[in-house]
């Protein structure tokens, strides 16, 4: 059992806080913002995360897991992880401003030596002046730790409890001792390494895993050109087990607080040190374009857009979750927006933030209200709520049934039963009939 701190209270740090917590380590989580803490003193949690709420009461009984927004009540920590944001900068490179205000407040507490361990993304070689820069700020010995998070939100507990690596890089022995003993009982494989590759691996995976999915948009915008489809292709790339299957889902590109982010800082990093990271260039380029497809596929099915009735299906970045960072519903409904289209949106959960962001969209209560008198309708996130639907509702409740799915969430099969008309993903177009291409032309 160790005493454990955690700075910031984001989806990352408060997750991994939980957990530690959750296999017998006694841990206080620290966050500047007193509003989120005192939330989390009650046992309610600020982010939506599937069991976490019920997880954080439990280990509070159990008087395991504290929160604060004391740096005091950490100074006895033997190992503080530090899990603040790091957002991007306008020049896509990371925001560094916080994880260096949460360095100085840790060496200006600290009544003892002290392992660091650094969860929050961040450029290769910040680790070692991270180290540096605590040191010089305290007499203790600072020993640094670069152990990045594989977390999907939505996912995130059980990516913890049962990860497919831990990576820990350190370039002292004994700090490598003392966080493969801390993250021991959840007995998943652990690399050990140097700071800057385990800093790198971060990058590099979340770089590759953006590029699979362009890889497999730019594949499905050729199916629908020469008559393939594209969910046949990746079933069949992905059987072969050096390929795999996973993260071959065409779709209308990513999203979320990690990949935009951090294939754009790994760009600009590699920029500093002279090398054009051109494969990466194309795999960003290639995802911008695919949050336009929806768009773009309306274009030319109507000319122009102004005064249609439009439905948008789907608001978070993924299901699962609230988060509408780098959601491509946030390029399609602005697009929309500007060439005078009326929305209506519905989210099964990002509905509350959404409208912040468009006072402009009307925002039903639910499915079938979105749908009625709807000219036509888009998926952009494939909620199971969407995928369930009956599909003669659409007919049933729309003006007419058009709609245009960029999560390919129903299967051409049950597509061709009803009385619609259905654009997807890499897919062959269903019901495209030549009154509609005609009306197109006319
Ligand atoms: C990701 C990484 O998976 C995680 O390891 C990292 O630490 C943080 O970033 P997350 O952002 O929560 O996690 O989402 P993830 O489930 O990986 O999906 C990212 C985006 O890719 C979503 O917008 C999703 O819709 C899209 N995606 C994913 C596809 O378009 N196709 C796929 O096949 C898989």
């Amino acid at each position: 059992m160790k005493k454990i701190a955690v700075v910031g209270t984001g989806y990352v740090g408060l997750v991994t806080g939980v957990g530690l917590s959750h296999i017998g380590h006694e841990v206080t989580c620290l966050d500047i913002d007193p509003v989120k803490i005192d939330l989390l003193q009650k046992g309610c949690s600020p982010i939506y995360e599937e069991s976490l709420e019920p997880m954080i009461q439990e280990n509070q009984k159990q008087k395991r897991l504290s929160f604060t927004s004391k740096y005091e009540d950490i100074q006895d920590a033997e190992i503080v992880l530090i899990a603040v944001g790091t957002p991007q900068q306008p020049d896509g490179s990371a925001n560094l401003t916080y994880i260096f205000q949460a360095a100085d407040r840790i060496a200006k507490t600290i009544n003892q030596e002290v392992t660091v361990v650094v969860k929050s993304t961040v450029p290769v070689g910040t680790c070692q002046r991270l180290r540096n820069y605590i040191q010089d700020r305290t007499p203790f010995s600072v020993q640094m730790v670069s152990n990045p998070e594989f977390l999907r939100e939505g996912n995130a507990l059980k990516d913890l409890f049962e990860g497919d690596r831990i990576v820990i890089g350190s370039d002292n022995p004994e700090a490598i001792q003392k966080v493969m003993e801390m993250y021991a009982p959840f007995d998943i494989p652990m690399m050990t390494t140097d700071l800057a590759s385990a800093e790198m691996i971060k990058y590099a995976s979340n770089a590759f895993l953006a590029t699979k999915i362009s890889f497999i948009n730019e594949i499905s915008s050729i199916c629908e050109k020469v008559g393939a489809n594209v969910e046949a292709v990746a079933k069949g790339m992905g059987m072969d087990r050096r390929i795999g299957s996973s993260f071959l889902q065409a779709g209308i590109g990513y999203g979320g607080s990690c990949f935009p982010k951090d294939t754009k800082a790994l760009v600009q990093m590699a920029g500093n040190v002279k090398h054009q990271f051109d494969l990466l260039e194309s795999v960003i380029h290639v995802n911008n374009k695919q949050q336009n497809k929806l768009v773009d596929q309306m274009k030319e099915r109507f000319g122009s857009l102004v005064g249609k009735r439009i439905t948008i299906l789907g608001l978070a970045f993924k299901p699962g979750t609230d988060d509408l960072r780098e959601a491509a519903s946030l390029v399609i409904i602005d697009r929309l927006l500007r060439e005078g289209a009326l929305i209506t949106a519905y989210d099964p959960v990002a509905m509350p933030i959404a409208k912040e962001h468009f006072p402009a969209v009307t925002f039903p209560a639910n499915v079938k209200e979105a749908l009625t008198g709807a000219e036509l309708a888009a998926i952009v996130t494939e909620w199971e709520e969407f995928k369930e639907l009956p599909l003669d509702l659409y007919e049933e409740l729309m003006e007419e049934a058009i709609l245009f799915d960029g999560r390919n969430c129903y299967s051409l099969e049950e597509v061709m039963e009803q009385n619609m008309e259905y654009y997807s993903v890499g897919r062959p177009a269903v019901g495209h009939t030549k009154s509609a291409t005609l009306t197109h032309e006319a």
